[in-house]
């Protein structure tokens, strides 16, 4: 690999988040670059969110740059055509008759989309491929009598979809990166596009200000799943009760949108909210972080590990079965 490229991984397949829902008003048309594509995501009149390909068969204008949803279509914003989100031409306002490459077939990629868990998920797959295994909904983004509103935040960062995942089963940079005490012992089962770990920490103790106090740590319990390589879902039970959703979306082989999506319980008290507030600015704390470190870093295929590292590689097996080949 020459020294400029800094990843030579493909892109994975899998289900990979959009938008937030709450970003797409009906009848909205935004222009979207992930998976090394231009794309376009439009939500029709009736309300369905839909992905294609952006540029026009017909010549070519870029689809999510002034093109407009008609009904259940998009239309072009440059001669007019109408597309479906399967990608049919449905209505060229000018012909009188269809070209036949555009009867009863798809003239664009479409990309099969779901909304479920408050976000726009698409399937990827580089040789258009069905989806492999369904979506998974998440009951907690729902429940809105015990748990908050979502809180979100985003983050572009220059780093391959892996190397993000990866992070949890490197033990070794909790010490150095985010100058934690302890190592997380995790306990991690895979079955087949998800994983599972179970983890037992230790993390900052406060007091009933909020603030840290030195060198005093309470128990806690974090469990992490992931279905495919772009989504994660975690639960923390410790000081706090708190969720996240976290969803990878790679833009190229050097880049990925990550974005998380927390909840917690309606407070009670003003302590409780304090560390919830605590806990999310932890998290968001440590991704800045190790995107301190991911910006930079190329991938190493062919690690030298010691006995102190995680289980890197068993990681990498599992990862490895979302690329063709
Ligand atoms: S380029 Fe789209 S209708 Fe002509
Ligand atoms: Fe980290």
């Amino acid at each position: 690999m020459s020294q400029n490229k800094r990843y030579n991984l493909p892109i994975p397949f899998g289900w990979y988040a959009v938008s937030p829902s709450g970003e797409l008003e009906n009848g909205a048309v935004k222009a979207l670059h992930y998976f090394d594509r231009e794309l376009v995501l439009f939500r029709t009149e009736s309300g369905e969110a839909k992905v294609l390909d952006a540029f026009c068969p017909h010549l070519g204008a870029h689809l999510g740059h002034g093109g407009s949803v008609v009904g259940e279509s998009i239309a072009c914003p440059f001669h007019g055509w109408q597309f479906s989100g399967e990608g049919m031409c449905e209505h060229i306002p000018y012909a009188e008759k269809k070209p036949a490459k555009v009867v009863d077939q798809a003239c664009i990629r479409h990309y099969p989309t779901r909304e479920d868990n408050h976000a726009i998920w698409v399937w990827y797959h580089p040789q258009d491929k069905a989806p492999q295994w369904p979506l998974e909904h998440i009951p907690e983004m729902f429940d809105l009598e015990y748990w908050s509103e979502t809180h979100f935040r985003e983050w572009v960062v220059n780093c391959h979809i892996q190397d993000t995942n990866e992070n949890g089963v490197d033990k070794a940079h909790f010490a150095y990166v985010h100058t934690s005490p302890f190592v997380p012992s995790a306990d991690v089962k895979v079955d087949g596009h998800r994983r599972v770990s179970e983890v037992q920490g230790q993390s900052q103790a406060f007091d009933e200000t909020g603030t840290p106090i030195k060198d005093q740590f309470m128990a806690h319990s974090f469990i992490s799943k992931s279905w495919g390589p772009g989504f994660t879902w975690q639960r923390f039970q410790g000081a706090t009760d708190t969720m996240m959703m976290g969803t990878i979306t790679p833009i190229s082989q050097e880049q990925v949108h990550m974005r998380f999506f927390f909840r917690y319980p309606k407070p009670e008290t003003d302590m409780a909210a304090l560390f919830t507030q605590g806990y999310m600015d932890e998290m968001c704390r440590q991704v800045e972080q190790d995107i301190q470190i991911w910006n930079y870093k190329c991938y190493q295929p062919n690690p030298i590990l010691c006995d102190g590292d995680g289980p890197i590689h068993q990681y990498r097996k599992w990862f490895s079965q979302f690329y063709v080949e």
